[in-house]
């Protein structure tokens, strides 16, 4: 029971110095809450830049090789890993998502060679795949539920065969873990996790990243008849419960700080593991923010990193992810 009064009790005591601060943070953030996003490319030796996402690079095998190593020494365990195919791959039947010889199932074989330790975690959608840039399949002009499954199924499939550790599910398609944990157990792999983007909002935070993947350019309209509501916090922890009970490992909330409530509420009611996701809009607006002047990059990261943590993340996907763990190990 929290009680006292003035002046017997004088709660800036316990914040006047750094040592009696740091003594009492409820808190903490190690580099093993953080998770980062990497994007492949399939020339080899290859970086290119991401437009808005400052120095945020989509990188060949080779580099990400080295930088992979460099997160592991970094105490980062794992990676979320998508791709940017050149736009002829790219057709109505997302045929690339199950090439067992395409770009990510390649780069999680050569990663898993050489990182048995770091968990590779293999987003499970179609947008980067689709020459419309929406994460399921378009029939007669709606986004077709249950095919949609099926190609997601086989997408699965082949990201295990590959060697991924988990499949992260970010196409918000209904009953998709059940299928999915089902598909998984059937082909032999009981192992593989699923970490499900149970509660992803349809926001305007992910305009960067649908460049990094190269669905931008393509991509018209909007993802609300899949993506949730803003407006809305029952339908997010239905989301949730459902997911569960289908077999999910691990929860995602995305976005980040616009959905601390969410994060909150999900991580309290149902005591999993529960991830939040600091998308790269959110990522961008800081860094712009830094860039103008307006507010101090190292301490306004740190602190919504901790506000995630503050509010029930067990991990947290961010593009600072391997910046802040360099920074969290020299400090
Ligand atoms: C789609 C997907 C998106 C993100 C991750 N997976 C974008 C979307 O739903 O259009 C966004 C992540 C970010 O903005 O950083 N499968």
């Amino acid at each position: 029971m929290i009680t006292g009064h003035f002046p017997s009790t004088r709660l800036r005591r316990n914040r006047n110095s750094k040592a009696v601060r740091a003594l009492v943070a409820e808190n903490h953030l190690k580099p093993a809450d953080l998770l980062q996003p990497v994007f492949v490319i399939p020339e080899a030796d290859s970086t290119t830049e991401i437009p808005n996402m400052y120095g945020t690079v989509r990188m060949g095998i080779n580099p990400l090789l080295d930088y992979v190593g460099q997160l592991q020494e970094l105490g980062i365990k794992g990676i979320f890993l998508f791709s940017n195919i050149p736009a002829e791959m790219r057709n109505s039947s997302a045929s690339e998502a199950f090439n067992p010889e395409g770009i990510i199932p390649s780069a999680v074989r050569a990663l898993r060679a050489q990182y048995p330790e770091m968990m590779l975690i293999a987003d499970v959608a179609l947008d980067c795949y689709t020459d419309h840039g929406h994460d399921g399949l378009l029939i007669n002009g709606e986004i077709a539920n249950d095919p949609s499954i099926e190609a997601l199924c086989q997408q699965a499939e082949v990201l295990a065969a590959a060697g991924c550790d988990s499949v992260a599910p970010s196409d918000m398609m209904d009953g998709r873990i059940g299928c999915i944990r089902t598909h998984l157990d059937e082909t032999g792999y009981d192992h593989v996790r699923i970490i499900s983007y149970a509660c992803k909002y349809a926001s305007s935070f992910y305009g960067p990243f649908r460049d990094a993947v190269g669905s931008g350019g393509v991509f018209k309209g909007d993802k609300k008849t899949y993506q949730l509501s803003p407006t809305n916090t029952d339908e997010a922890m239905h989301e949730a419960a459902m997911d569960i009970e289908e077999g999910a490992d691990m929860l995602i909330v995305k976005p980040g700080l616009a959905y601390l409530d969410i994060l909150h509420q999900v991580k309290a009611t149902f005591r999993k593991p529960t991830l939040s996701y600091q998308v790269s809009g959110e990522y961008a607006m800081l860094q712009a923010a830094a860039h103008a002047g307006i507010v101090d990059w190292d301490q306004a990261i740190l602190e919504t990193l901790m506000a995630f943590k503050r509010a029930g993340a067990d991990a947290i996907i961010t593009y600072a992810a391997k910046e802040m763990a360099e920074k969290l190990n020299r400090t």
